[in-house]
């Protein structure tokens, strides 16, 4: 049994914590729970028993096996040495320490050993990279993966529970024909694609493009692969789409590609038998798999394949990993660095 933090636990990562721990069985003693001085006080139910959100303080973390960070990056940076002199583990969901050197960035089912290297810090990937990451596993024990070349549709609740709000919001000002003024995204969502999400850098790409770029690569291991990402922004509420153009070293034989995909733990090829059955945000989500569909060979590249995927952001793309993290481990025996 293990003592638990969750920080940003009424944010839409924080609340599928509580939901995935509960449906993952994890064995917890004690549960505390934070987020903003907003919210502190609020009550929150969690197997039969009620807790009180709490905001940080210098030793939240004493006596706690892991603490699990679902808020912004600056709330990560400054929980992290609290943390460390907690001898505690932060799984964090952000990308404050995704790159840092001595912090392992894990999905289980592709590099669950890199736990093994953690120094208190494991972090998880974009909600983007987790997905695909598990896909090119895969592929990459077909043949040597050249290139990928992705572009994404990304889910309002992507960029958090205010976003969803405006949403919501923006759909209701629609149908009575009321003013839209965008706060979260730069534009109107609603009715709309945006193609930025995250801020612009110097290079013309952005943060969430140069994410899947650089965490594809840590997570692979395969430090010069080529990937180049395209992120949009669009109108639905849950599951992040992705459409993923893949080059190998070799001709595809598309039935073997199939067969291999199949066999990927955590993913399911829903158009396996029936070509009509593809994924969708709608029927693909409130699960922790990873949904694959529309797998065809490249008509220009004999060497090459497109697919299509969707994955629930929330759950595989966020607390589902974090917990899986944990679970892994538990069960490396690697609680001790
Ligand atoms: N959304 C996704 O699909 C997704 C996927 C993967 C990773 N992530 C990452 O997960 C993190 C959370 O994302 P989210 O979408 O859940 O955001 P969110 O809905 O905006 O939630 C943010 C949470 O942080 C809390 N918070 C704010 N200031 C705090 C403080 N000073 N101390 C403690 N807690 C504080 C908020 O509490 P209040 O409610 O009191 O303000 C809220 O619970 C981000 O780093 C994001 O990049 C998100």
């Amino acid at each position: 049994m293990y003592n638990i933090a969750i920080v940003g636990v009424t944010g839409a990562v924080g609340v599928k914590m509580l939901e995935v721990l509960n449906t993952r069985n994890f064995p917890i003693k004690e549960l505390r729970i934070f987020a903003s001085e907003k919210s502190k006080g609020k009550k929150i139910s969690f197997r039969n028993e009620e807790y009180v959100v709490d905001i940080i303080q210098e030793d939240s973390f004493n006596n706690t096996h892991f603490v699990f960070c679902s808020a912004d990056s600056s709330i990560s940076k400054k929980i992290g040495p609290l943390v460390r002199k907690a001898n505690s583990i932060l799984i964090d969901d952000g990308n404050a320490f995704r790159m840092e050197e001595n912090v392992p960035l894990v999905v289980p089912e592709v590099n669950e050993e890199d736990v093994d290297w953690h120094q208190g810090i494991v972090s998880i990937p974009n909600c983007t990279t987790t997905p695909l990451v598990m896909i090119l596993h895969a592929l990459n024990k077909y043949a040597q993966i050249q290139r990928v070349n992705v572009s994404t549709y990304q889910a309002v609740s992507g960029a958090g529970a205010q976003a969803v709000q405006e949403l919501l919001e923006q759909t209701e000002q629609l149908v009575q024909h009321k003013q839209i003024t965008p706060s979260i995204f730069s534009e109107q969502i609603i009715m709309n694609v945006i193609p930025q999400v995250d801020d612009f850098e110097s290079n013309g790409y952005t943060k969430e493009e140069m994410k899947i770029v650089n965490e594809t690569r840590k997570i692979l291991h395969l430090d010069n692969l080529s990937v180049s990402a395209t992120c949009t922004r669009v109108p639905t509420m849950v599951g992040h789409c992705e459409s993923v153009l893949v080059d190998f070293d070799q001709e595809v034989d598309i039935e073997e590609v199939i067969k291999i995909i199949s066999k990927q733990e955590g993913v399911v090829c829903r158009d396996f038998d029936n070509i009509n059955n593809y994924p969708t945000p709608l029927n693909s989500t409130l699960d922790e798999n990873v949904y694959i569909g529309r797998i065809r060979k490249d008509l220009s590249n004999k060497n090459s394949i497109l697919f299509w995927l969707v994955s629930d952001n929330l759950l595989k793309g966020a607390a589902t990993n974090a917990v899986q993290i944990a679970e892994s481990i538990i069960k490396r025996n690697k609680l001790d660095y």
